[in-house]
C-alpha cells in the first residue's frame, strides 16, 4: 500500500475542489472534502489501477462517501466504471449525483442501499468510517459475509474521530486490521480476511421499551439506535393535546418511535415517518412492522419534505437535530422548520421538542406561525407552532 508523504498530494489526477456539497447546507467552513478521502484514494490506488486495467470493475464498492469525492475520484483517476455506493444521508446522494453531472462522470456509478448486493462478489472496497460503532459493525459485517473472500477493504477517518474500539469492531470480522501513519489529520485503516466464523449480522436490533409498550428497532446509522430519546419522551407527552386528524407526519423519524407511538395511540391515524437518512427509513418500517402497525405507517426518504405536497399535511410531529457532523449548527432545525410550514395546511400544527437553552420560539414564530410552549422539564421545551 502506498503512503502519502506530509507535503504531497495524497491524490493526483482528481480536483477535488470542483465539487460541491449542494444540496446539503454550505458555508465557508464546511467542505466537499477532507484528507481523508484523499489518503484512501492513494491508499487504495495500486488495488484501483489493477482493476481499471482488468475487465473487473464493477467489483469496487464505495461507502460512506460524503459528497462524492471518493466514487468520482476513484473514477476519475482510474477512469473505473461500475462502482457500487451506498451513502447514508440522501443529501450526500443527491450532491454525489450533482457533482457526477456536472463533472461528466454520472455512468460511473450506481447508488445502491446498505444490503448485500453492494457488496456481492466486491475486491476493493473504499469507506469513508463512521463515527458509530454499531453502523461500522452492520457495515463489516456485510463485506465480511459478501465481499469476495479477498476483499481489500481500504477505510479511513479523521483521528479525532477515531478510537481503538473501531479496531476491536472490524476485528471481529476480519482477521487483519492494520492502521497507517496519519497524514493532516486523518488515518487509514487496512482491513482483509473475512473471517467466516464470525457471527451473522442482528439487524435491524430490536429493544422492547416499557414505558412506551413499543418495540423500538434500528439500522446501525438511525439517531440513538433502538433507544427512547429523552427529548422525544418528552414530546410523547402531550400527544393527547395534538391536533385531531386523519393524517401526520413524523419528521426526522429516526428509528420511527414517534410515528408509532402516534399510531398506537390513535387508531386509525395514518402516518408518515420521513428521514434522509436510509438507515432511518429502513428502521422506522422495522419498528412498524414490529408492533403491527405497518398498514398505517409508511416510511419514506426525503430529505426535509421536498417531495411533498405545500398546505397538504394538519399535523406535523417533529424532534429536530441541532448538530452538522461534529459542528453545532442551527441550520438543519432552521430547514426543517421550513420544510413544516411549507407542507402544512392553514390552522395545522407543528409540534417540536429542544433542549431549553436552544429557545427556539422566535424562530418557529417567525418561520410557521404563532408558536406556544406548552410545557418545559429541566432539559427540554416543547412548543406547538399554528400555521399562518
Ligand atoms: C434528533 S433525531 C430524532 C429521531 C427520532 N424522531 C426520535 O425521536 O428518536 C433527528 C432526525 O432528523 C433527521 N434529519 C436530519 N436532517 C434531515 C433532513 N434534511 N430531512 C429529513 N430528516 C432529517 C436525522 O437523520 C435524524 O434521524
Amino acid at each position: 500500500m502506498q503512503h502519502p508523504g506530509h507535503s504531497r498530494p495524497a491524490a493526483d489526477g482528481f480536483d477535488f475542489s470542483a465539487l460541491r456539497r449542494f444540496p446539503d447546507v454550505e458555508a465557508a467552513n464546511l467542505f466537499a472534502h477532507d484528507a481523508t478521502d484523499e489518503l484512501i484514494l492513494t491508499g487504495a490506488g495500486g488495488f484501483l489501477a489493477a482493476l481499471a486495467a482488468t475487465p473487473d470493475a464493477g467489483s469496487v464498492a464505495v461507502v460512506g462517501d460524503r459528497y462524492g469525492a471518493l466514487a468520482l475520484g476513484a473514477a476519475a483517476i482510474h477512469g473505473l466504471t461500475g462502482l457500487r455506493v451506498h451513502q447514508d444521508a440522501l443529501s450526500g446522494e443527491l450532491a454525489l449525483a450533482a457533482n457526477a453531472k456536472r463533472l461528466g462522470l454520472s455512468h460511473s456509478y450506481r447508488s445502491l442501499p446498505l444490503t448485500a448486493e453492494l457488496f456481492a462478489g466486491t475486491t476493493v472496497v473504499l469507506w469513508q468510517l463512521p463515527r458509530s460503532l454499531d453502523e461500522l459493525e452492520e457495515t463489516a459485517a456485510l463485506i465480511r459475509a459478501h465481499g469476495a473472500p479477498g476483499v481489500q477493504v481500504v477505510a479511513g477517518g479523521r483521528v479525532k474521530h477515531m478510537a481503538l474500539a473501531m479496531n476491536t469492531v472490524l476485528a471481529r470480522h476480519f482477521q487483519d486490521v492494520v492502521p497507517g501513519r496519519a497524514w493532516r489529520k486523518s488515518r487509514l485503516l487496512r482491513v482483509v480476511g473475512p473471517r467466516q466464523e464470525a457471527p451473522a449480522s442482528d439487524f435491524p436490533r430490536q429493544e422492547f421499551n416499557d414505558a412506551l409498550g413499543l418495540w423500538l428497532c434500528a439500522h446501525g446509522a438511525t439517531f440513538g439506535g433502538t433507544k427512547l430519546d429523552l427529548g422525544t419522551r418528552f414530546l410523547l407527552e402531550f400527544i393527547p393535546e395534538m391536533r385531531s386528524t386523519a393524517a401526520a407526519i413524523d419528521l426526522g423519524c429516526g428509528n420511527g418511535t414517534i410515528a408509532a407511538a402516534l399510531a398506537k395511540a390513535r387508531p386509525g391515524l395514518r402516518v408518515c415517518a420521513t428521514d434522509q437518512s436510509a438507515s432511518a427509513v429502513a428502521s422506522a418500517a422495522a419498528t412498524a412492522e414490529a408492533n403491527g402497525l405497518g398498514d398505517r405507517i409508511a416510511a419514506v426518504r426525503d430529505d426535509a419534505l421536498a417531495g411533498f405536497p405545500m398546505a397538504s399535511a394538519e399535523l406535523v410531529v417533529l424532534n429536530p437535530p441541532f448538530h452538522v457532523g461534529a459542528s453545532v449548527h442551527a441550520g438543519i432545525a432552521l430547514k426543517l422548520f421550513d420544510a413544516a410550514s411549507r407542507v402544512l395546511a392553514p390552522g395545522g400544527e407543528l409540534w417540536t421538542v429542544y433542549n431549553r437553552h436552544l429557545d427556539y420560539r422566535p424562530q418557529l414564530e417567525e418561520r410557521v406561525g404563532p408558536t406556544q410552549v406548552m410545557g418545559r422539564n429541566p432539559k427540554f421545551s416543547v412548543a406547538r407552532s399554528t400555521k399562518n
